[in-house]
C-alpha cells in the first residue's frame, strides 16, 4: 500500500554518465546467486578485490552482512525475503546510480523477486548481470561452513533454502559458474571476462564523454 504521496523526484545537475566518464568505467549491479556455501560471499570478496586493484569503484553488498543491519528485522519466511531483496535492490540502484559497480550476495531463492530487481536497471546498458553459482546442494551440505545445513536437517532452522525451502535457479542468467568445478579465481576471472567483453570496464574511450565533462 502506497503510504507517500505528495512527493516528487528531484534530479541532480550530475547524471551517472558524467560520473562514468570521471571514473571511466560504467557501473552495474552484478548479482550473485545460489544456495548457501555455493561460494557467494568469497566470490564476491575477491572480484572486489580484483576490480579495486584496477581502480574500479566497487562496494559489495552481502546477504549476512545486510541482515544485520538494513533487515536486522527481517527473517526468511517468503515475504521477508521479498522485503529483504527489495530494500537491497533500491540500495544498489543508489549504488549503481552513484556510479559504483555493485556486487550483491544473495540466496535470491525465488525467480520472480530476481526479475523484480532485473526490471530495476537498464538491460540495453548491460546494468543488470545475474551469476548464477551451480552447485549441487550435496556439494554446499558437505562444505557447510556454518553448520546451517546441519541444524536445518535437524528441524532447527525453519523455512532452510534446499532443505525445507525451494530454491529456483536462474532460467537464463548472463552467467553460470558451477563451483564445485571451478576456483574462486577461476570464477572471479569468468565474472571479469564477462565485464571486459561487455565493456563495462572502460568508459573514457566514449566520443560523447569530453562534452560530458563540467568546466
Ligand atoms: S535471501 O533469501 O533473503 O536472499 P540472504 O542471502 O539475505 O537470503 O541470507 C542468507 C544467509 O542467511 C545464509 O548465508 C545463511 O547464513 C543465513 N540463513 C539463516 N537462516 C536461513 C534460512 N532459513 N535460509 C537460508 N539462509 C539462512
Amino acid at each position: 500500500m502506497k503510504k507517500n504521496t505528495n512527493i516528487k523526484w528531484h534530479n541532480g545537475k550530475i547524471t551517472k554518465e558524467d560520473r562514468w566518464c570521471i571514473s571511466g568505467h560504467r557501473s552495474a549491479l552484478i548479482w550473485i546467486t545460489g544456495l548457501s556455501a555455493s561460494g557467494k560471499s568469497s566470490i564476491a570478496t575477491e572480484l572486489e578485490h580484483t576490480l579495486f586493484n584496477h581502480n574500479i569503484k566497487t562496494f559489495v553488498l552481502d546477504g549476512d552482512n545486510i541482515r544485520h543491519g538494513l533487515s536486522k528485522d527481517l527473517g526468511f519466511s517468503h515475504d521477508d525475503r521479498r522485503e529483504n531483496l527489495r530494500r537491497v535492490g533500491e540500495v544498489a540502484k543508489l549504488l549503481v546510480d552513484a556510479g559504483t559497480l555493485t556486487i550483491a550476495a544473495f540466496i535470491s531463492p525465488y525467480a520472480d523477486q530476481r526479475q523484480t530487481i532485473r526490471d530495476l536497471f537498464d538491460g540495453d546498458k548491460n546494468e543488470f548481470i545475474e551469476v548464477y553459482l551451480k552447485c549441487d546442494i550435496s556439494v554446499c551440505e558437505s562444505r557447510d561452513p556454518k553448520g546451517l545445513y546441519k541444524k536445518a536437517r535437524k528441524g532447527e532452522i525453519p523455512f532452510f533454502t534446499g532443505v525445507s525451502d525451494p530454491y529456483e535457479p536462474p532460467e537464463d542468467p548472463e552467467i553460470v559458474i558451477e563451483t564445485a568445478k571451478l576456483s574462486v579465481e577461476e570464477s572471479v576471472a569468468m565474472i571479469v571476462k564477462y565485464l571486459n567483453e561487455k565493456r563495462l570496464l572502460l568508459y573514457k574511450a566514449e566520443p560523447s564523454c569530453n562534452q560530458k565533462i563540467r568546466k
